[in-house]
């Protein structure tokens, strides 16, 4: 099969979804499929060749003419995080060129990029509890008044369409939060609006869940601890900074439920592929908090994905062939 891994995009995080389809890239099974890395920006969508050479992709078909061949894909593998890769507007593009792809669809996606709504809709999930939050439209002071009023500190305030923890903030001090709404109301965000959520004490946990031929699979959770205030950009993709266990300590009875919670959320969002959910684990509760769910899970070496799949036994190379092959069903 011809696959387009598609990479780049229009956010901060261009530059970890390179990464991400770099580390993709050395474990797709060339002997099987026939890979080109094809590069998104705002300016151009376009391939590199060994020369270095680069062709732009024909954007009414998204097919690729080099001087001796017209490549029509079979798949699009999209491995690029924030916009457009993960918001839905490419997964509604491929749709109308009619490529399949690796991902959520387009309604999923883009609901899942906004991390407000996305709480809305798991508000039913058996187990699942979702830290008090406000999300804020704009900059107002009425905003920051209904903040003090209801939530209580710490605070989580983060860019509600972003990702990889670009413009948050954790606030400690009344005196914080003004600049730190300024802050991610300045940070490229999908939608614009800022949320703010009540601070979960607690372990963090990451996990990873895609459909195979044998039906849901749950990946074995990661255990995150930093050393920082809490897991940032930097601690994300530092290497050294964070610790990080593969697989989580966790007791059988908490593995059973937060795997319950994860097939649940999979299915409750109707989500295609592979995903990965974060939560909290409340000290006192022993509660799961729902964080947010990645419908394009960073894999650069750094990220959970691959720890996930190692720790299962799995190859990474059988790993993607298996997701390619149930997105060309
Ligand atoms: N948004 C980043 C890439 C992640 O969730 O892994
Ligand atoms: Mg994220």
């Amino acid at each position: 099969a011809k696959i387009a891994l598609i990479t780049g995009g229009f956010t901060g995080e261009a530059e970890v979804s390179l990464k991400s389809a770099a580390f993709v890239a050395q474990k797709l099974d060339t002997k099987r499929f026939d890979v080109y890395k094809i590069i998104l920006t705002k300016h151009s969508w376009h391939y590199i060749d060994e020369s270095g050479i680069e062709h732009e992709i024909d954007r009414k078909n998204f097919t690729l003419s080099l001087p001796d061949k017209v490549i029509a894909f079979d798949l699009a593998f999209i491995m690029l995080h924030g916009s457009p890769g993960e918001d839905g507007k490419l997964q509604g593009y491929l749709d109308m060129v009619g490529l399949k792809y690796t991902s959520c669809d387009t309604l999923t996606s883009a609901l899942t990029m906004n991390k407000a709504y996305t709480k809305l809709l798991l508000q039913d999930v058996k187990n699942l509890h979702l830290a008090k939050s406000i999300c804020l439209l704009d900059n107002n002071k009425e905003g920051q008044f209904a903040i003090f009023a209801q939530l209580k500190l710490p605070y989580f305030v983060k860019p509600n369409g972003g990702g990889s923890s670009i413009g948050m903030t954790k606030v400690n001090k009344r005196e914080e939060l003004v600049t730190a709404l300024e802050r991610a109301f300045n940070t490229e965000n999908a939608n614009k609006q800022v949320l703010i959520e009540e601070f979960v004490t607690g372990r963090e946990f990451s996990i990873g869940v895609y459909r195979s031929s044998k039906g849901l699979e749950v990946l074995p959770a990661t255990e995150v601890i930093t050393s920082r205030e809490f897991f940032d950009f930097e601690a994300k993709y530092t290497p050294g900074l964070t610790e990080e266990i593969t697989p989580a300590d966790l007791t059988s009875e908490e593995q059973e439920r937060i795997k319950g919670i994860v097939k649940d959320v999979y299915v409750t969002l109707n989500c295609k592929g592979l995903v990965r959910i974060d939560f909290f684990l409340e000290k006192d509760s022993n509660k799961f908090y729902f964080i947010e769910i990645n419908t394009i899970p960073g894999q650069t070496e750094q990220s959970f994905i691959p720890q996930q799949v190692r720790a299962t036994g799995m190859n990474e190379t059988d790993f993607y062939s298996e997701l390619i092959t149930q997105a060309l069903i």
